[in-house]
């Protein structure tokens, strides 16, 4: 590959493996953002340093329109969630296959002006099928444990869920809860870009247990074949491969 391509890491990810990083501050029409580049591929840590932003307050247009301006069309992104499935066994990393935004408040779309009036994106497929697939074909190389499909129900946080709403979640068809997927992907998709998603769960949902526990320790392994798993995508696939999703 020698299509720049992007990272976002969520928490727990927050840097590449490599040491020959270039750090770069794009501007945009939203704001400034500042990621890092090694090569090929743009790594942008969406909380920031020191995981000083919280989900709702992300600068998610600034964030996707600094990946644009970058030529960025595929993005491979990860979350920690919540298992709210019990068949979604914690610490095993999901390739995401759809999701429902209950997020509000939030900048959530490019298409504010008159004349994008039309711009409805098309998210039928929201994940992009042939990332997915590498990523599922390179987690096997690395013999990662890896699950297939998962919807993810899109909160706002910063707080928790209560058990009445997992519950809902849970009835709705989401397998998994975080609280930064959207507005991230739909503006991705809106810019023409691909996006493929892998969520690592840290705790059952509210209500599953009797209180909510996080786990942090013994997941560096994990984290870094996630990391690992994304770079080698990115390597092993092109802009080509994959298909913008329609705008109507
Ligand atoms: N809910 C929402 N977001 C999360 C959770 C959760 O239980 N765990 C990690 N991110």
């Amino acid at each position: 590959m020698n299509q720049i391509a992007a990272i976002i890491g969520g928490t727990g990810i927050y840097a590449l493996p490599e040491m020959n990083l270039k750090t770069e501050t794009v501007k945009t029409p939203f704001g400034e953002v500042t990621l890092e580049i090694a090569g090929d591929i743009i790594f942008l840590n969406r909380h920031a340093p020191e995981h000083s932003i919280p989900p709702h307050r992300v600068n998610y247009r600034a964030n996707i329109k600094a990946l644009d301006i970058l030529g960025v069309k595929r993005i491979c992104a990860t979350f920690a969630v919540g298992s709210i499935n019990k068949d979604f066994e914690l610490s095993v990393p999901v390739i995401l296959d759809d999701f429902i935004d209950y997020s509000s408040g939030r900048s959530h779309t490019f298409f504010n002006l008159l004349e994008q009036a039309n711009g409805h994106v098309d998210v039928s497929k929201p994940f992009c099928p042939i990332l997915s697939n590498a990523l599922e074909s390179e987690a096997k190389k690395l013999s990662m444990k890896i699950r297939r499909g998962g919807v993810y129900a899109s909160t706002n946080g910063p707080r928790f869920e209560t058990p009445a709403e997992i519950k809902a979640y849970r009835i709705m068809g989401a397998d998994v809860v975080g609280m930064t997927l959207c507005p991230e992907l739909p503006l991705a998709l809106e810019l023409g870009m691909s996006y493929a998603g892998l969520a690592f769960s840290i705790n059952w949902g509210a209500g599953m247990t009797s209180e909510i526990e996080l786990i942090h320790e013994g997941v560096d392994k994990i984290k870094s074949d996630m990391l690992q798993t994304m770079i080698n995508t990115l390597s092993a696939t092109s802009n080509g491969d994959c298909q913008p999703a329609p705008i109507l």
